[in-house]
């Protein structure tokens, strides 16, 4: 394969999308996401202040948010991959301007990088506003999608004078369910959405026991209005949340039982788009899912280890993926004929 190709720099594209979305999640959870207190620089430094004479400027300049290097790294590494990235969407649309192909998406994948760039600077400046960094999770998702439409689409066979497609294998299960794999994508955003507000609001601890949630009970008093408020005020620090018990406990229940929705809707999805041809499909995706249900679950029994909060996190992009594959697959008639 052609190493300046569009199909091979959107396969680094992808993987990469899963190296800067893991570390964005270890920032996280290392509860380092204000581990540098300014963007772009870090405590006014290109990289981060290493001297202890600059260590103790930082620490004047920034009193109530002393250098801990500890939170430093993760955050300093996470920005400096999320940075290549963004160089790798440049590279990818200066390809696609020379082959003549696919110039709208990656131009689009740029657009959406330079957001991320932004959203990952007001998650800084508004100190990790909840909505906010979700939404800097989905943009991920959409940055990885882009990255994986422009592959799917540069792996279709061409001629080499006309352009003209030469091969296309047809997925009829796929086509004739559109809609219903369309409403299990969205079920399915629900649910990443319901997680990452678990995580972004703290109440991964709302919840300890399972399948109860806490002191032996399934239902606990809970407080959904506070717990789904989205627009909460800018100013506060959010790191370790702001939310009552109550309505964190709203919040993780709430995830959970999104879980047990997703998994009906998808056995009911496999069913009707099981086929010869999307048989690797329909497997992977619910493989994927089942090792999804079992992360969730030894997130709870394990207080949310590292390890396995950014396993949770990169399966949960995967999902999203298999549905973009799926709508991809579902959109295109086939003319193996021609
Ligand atoms: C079935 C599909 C599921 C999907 C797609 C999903 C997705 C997600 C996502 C995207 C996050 C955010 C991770 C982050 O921001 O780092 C999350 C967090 C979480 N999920 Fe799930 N999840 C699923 C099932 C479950 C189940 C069954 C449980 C437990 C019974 C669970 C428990 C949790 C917990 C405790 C967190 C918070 C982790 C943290 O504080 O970082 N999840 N989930």
């Amino acid at each position: 394969m052609n190493i300046f190709s569009a199909k091979f720099f959107s396969i680094i594209g992808i993987v990469f999308c899963f190296v800067v979305i893991a570390l964005g999640a270890w920032t996280r959870l290392e509860d380092a996401g204000l581990g540098c207190p300014d963007w772009p620089l870090c405590y006014g430094e290109w990289i981060f202040p290493q001297t202890p004479e600059a260590i103790e400027a930082a620490n004047n300049r920034f009193p109530d948010n002393p250098v801990d290097i500890a939170k430093v790294i993760p955050e300093v590494v996470h920005r400096f991959f999320a940075a290549s990235l963004g160089l790798f969407a440049i590279a990818l649309l200066a390809i696609t301007i020379r082959e003549k192909k696919m110039k709208a998406e990656a131009s689009i994948l740029l657009i959406v990088t330079i957001c991320q760039g932004i959203f990952g600077a007001l998650t800084v400046t508004l100190k990790l506003h909840p909505l906010i960094v979700s939404t800097h999770l989905f943009g991920a998702m959409i940055v990885a999608s882009l990255f994986l439409l422009i592959y799917l689409k540069s792996s279709e066979i061409y001629t080499n004078n006309q352009g003209k497609l030469l091969k296309r294998t047809s997925y009829e299960s796929l086509v004739k369910n559109r809609n219903y794999i369309f409403f299990g994508f969205i079920l399915l955003i629900l649910q990443i959405f319901l997680g990452v507000w678990t995580s972004t609001n703290y109440a991964s601890w709302s919840c300890l026991e399972f399948p109860t949630c806490h002191s032996g009970e399934f239902l606990p008093t809970t407080k959904f209005s506070e717990g789904f408020d989205l627009f909460q005020p800018i100013g506060p620090n959010y790191l370790y949340g702001e939310m009552s018990g109550e309505a964190r406990t709203a919040i993780h229940l709430t995830h959970r039982i999104g879980a047990i929705f997703i998994c009906f809707y998808s056995l009911f999805l496999s069913v009707k788009i099981w086929s010869e041809k999307t048989k690797p499909i329909v497997i992977f995706f619910l493989s994927a899912l089942f090792l999804q249900v079992l992360l969730g679950i030894s997130n709870i029994m394990t207080l949310v280890a590292v390890w396995n909060g950014v396993a949770h996190n990169l399966i949960a992009v995967t999902l999203f993926l298999t549905f973009i594959v799926m709508i991809y697959l579902s959109s295109r008639r086939g003319n193996e004929s021609s």
